[in-house]
């Protein structure tokens, strides 16, 4: 018979969403009286912006006429929106990155997921704890690790994301070929500095590495001094791949569209030593394995940088990072220590006992959902992640009925 893909069988039993999901819907059928308010999963709310709403309608319009129709696009994705990004996410912030260093996707999950395709499978990890579970996932499906042993996997070199570090972990001693950052940070918000930055970026090229930035949530960046890319940092362009997502930036979760940037600067080497780009590689990989996003989704993600796309966007994420505030001043009041909010739409508490007993009291008292930090790996136990996605009106009752809870 047929062999499957081992080391699927080392993934730990399900995803951490899966068994939230689980553990709700096992108490809304015992409880159908007690609605739940979901600030776990970080999935956006608020509709999307009208700027885009307008772009879309505009573009499916051109799909019904047969002298605007289109087919399939570029696997890369359409000039137009390359060049917009190209523009407003990188030059206007003193960063050279060519349109064609740009790759659109249909999502910043598959980028983060599928990017470690193009690296050997004896590359050395380092991947932060608590991290997005995606990370680390595929690559134990790529067999990149051993065994699951005590909530970690064997062959990655894990990078403790604590309180005493403020959440940013400093560059190890030990090296490492492949390195995933993310900031803000899911789960903890955390932002990291400038000098943080720059010693990440120090460490790839002394170990000749690769830096795998995720910056889904630049966006809700407001401290001046934080870098919102990595290539802000001078040296980054030889050694740091970028993801990028409209996702928590434009409401485009169900829309989905993201890109990925790979500097033609950046080299990798062969098994002779030779230095290969890696840009080749991944348009290689996209050109073979994906068709590109569909027309009317790039052109509205075109339209988050018109003025009034701006505006909108702006709006929206200051709307969240109202929501963290309140939540944040909540928690506070409650005398619980927490992180993030302020540059980012997750608050990480620290609840000083276990993750999932908060997660069920929380469920049972509180009727409010957020995520056991244990689900994000080791050092994420004795936390939860609460998100400011939702609307005011949900954020006020859910912290109503936690203050109620705790008390
Ligand atoms: C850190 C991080 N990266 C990437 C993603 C995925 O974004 P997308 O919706 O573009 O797939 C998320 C979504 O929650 C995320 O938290």
């Amino acid at each position: 018979m047929i062999r499957i893909n081992e080391n699927y069988t080392k993934l730990k039993a399900s995803y951490l969403f899966a068994d939230i999901a689980r553990r709700v819907t096992a108490y809304t059928s015992a409880h159908p009286d007690r609605p739940v308010i979901r600030l776990g999963i970080g999935d956006v709310t608020e509709p999307l912006p009208a700027a885009c709403v307008a772009a879309l309608h505009a573009a499916t319009d051109e799909m019904g006429q047969r002298a605007t129709f289109k087919g399939y696009g570029p696997e890369q994705g359409y000039a137009f929106l390359r060049e917009l990004v190209s523009q407003h996410d990188y030059a206007a912030r003193g960063c050279k990155v060519e349109p064609d260093e740009i790759f659109i996707s249909d999502g910043s999950k598959c980028d983060c997921g599928n990017i470690q395709e193009i690296f050997a499978t004896d590359t050395r990890l380092a991947i932060p704890d608590p991290v997005y579970p995606v990370y680390v996932d595929t690559n134990v499906m790529a067999g990149r690790t051993g065994p699951n042993v005590d909530g970690r996997y064997q062959g990655i070199l894990y990078l403790d994301s604590t309180a005493s570090n403020g959440y940013v972990p400093a560059v190890p001693s030990a090296p490492a070929d492949l390195i995933y950052l993310c900031f803000p940070n899911n789960p903890t918000g955390a932002v990291a500095t400038r000098a943080q930055l720059e010693a990440w970026v120090a460490y790839a090229r002394r170990n000749k590495a690769v830096i795998l930035f995720d910056s889904a949530y630049e966006a809700y960046i407001r401290d001046p001094d934080i870098p919102h890319s990595i290539y802000e940092i001078e040296g980054a362009r030889d050694v740091a791949i970028e993801f990028r997502s409209f996702s928590k930036t434009a409401g485009f979760t169900g829309t989905r569209c993201a890109y990925t940037v790979v500097p033609k600067t950046l080299m990798a080497s062969d098994a002779a030593g030779q230095p290969v780009a890696l840009h080749a590689l991944w348009n290689r990989r996209q050109t073979t394995k994906f068709n590109g996003v569909s027309y009317p989704v790039q052109r509205a993600a075109a339209a988050v940088y018109t003025d009034a796309g701006q505006h909108q966007t702006r709006a929206l994420t200051d709307f969240y990072l109202a929501n963290a505030q309140l939540i944040r001043s909540a928690m506070g009041a409650l005398g619980l220590k927490c992180a993030g909010g302020d540059n980012a739409p997750y608050i990480w508490i620290d609840v000083g006992r276990d993750s999932w007993e908060f997660f069920d009291l929380l469920l049972d008292k509180a009727q409010v959902v957020c995520t056991p930090g244990a689900g994000f790996g080791k050092c994420g136990e004795g936390h939860v992640r609460i998100s400011a996605f939702n609307s005011r009106e949900n954020v006020q009752r859910a912290l109503e009925r936690i203050a109620a809870a705790l008390r």
